[in-house]
């Protein structure tokens, strides 16, 4: 999938998310190493704590759905700058794919890429365990 066509469809999500709370949408597209995308918004919640972010929607349906090896994440939010995401998600990110690709866009479609040994440099993994 082309790199524009992965943002387009996180962009896309920023009307699924559920933010009563914050108000802030976040949209997410998760490319596996097959091809397959698996979509997610941020679901917020009245007490706050279970809310859950785009990033881990989207992983979260791709690993219950039997996809593990992802390439690139597109991360969408509806502002000027640009999102990075959250510290827990960025660790669940790097349980499977240390390496990925993370793309961010704002609302105008403009985007910064980098990966997430930038993003989590001097990480922790499934390696470190066995
Ligand atoms: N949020 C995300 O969905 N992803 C991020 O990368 C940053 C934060 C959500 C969580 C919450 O619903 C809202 O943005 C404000 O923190």
């Amino acid at each position: 999938m082309q790199v524009q066509e992965l943002c387009q469809k996180a962009l896309d999500m920023l009307q699924m998310a559920y933010v009563p709370y914050s108000h802030f949408p976040v949209g997410a597209a998760l490319e596996c190493d097959d091809g397959t995308v698996y979509t997610g918004c941020n679901i917020e919640n009245a007490s706050y704590t279970p809310t859950i972010c785009a990033e881990r929607t989207a992983v979260f349906k791709a690993v219950s759905e039997g996809h593990r090896k992802f390439v690139r994440i597109a991360i969408a939010a509806d502002t000027d700058g640009f999102t990075a995401p959250c510290g827990v998600c960025r660790q669940v990110l790097r349980e499977f794919a240390p390496n990925l690709e993370v793309i961010l866009v704002n609302k105008h479609g403009d985007t910064k890429t980098l990966t997430l040994p930038d993003l989590l440099p001097l990480s922790f993994g499934p390696e470190d365990l066995l």
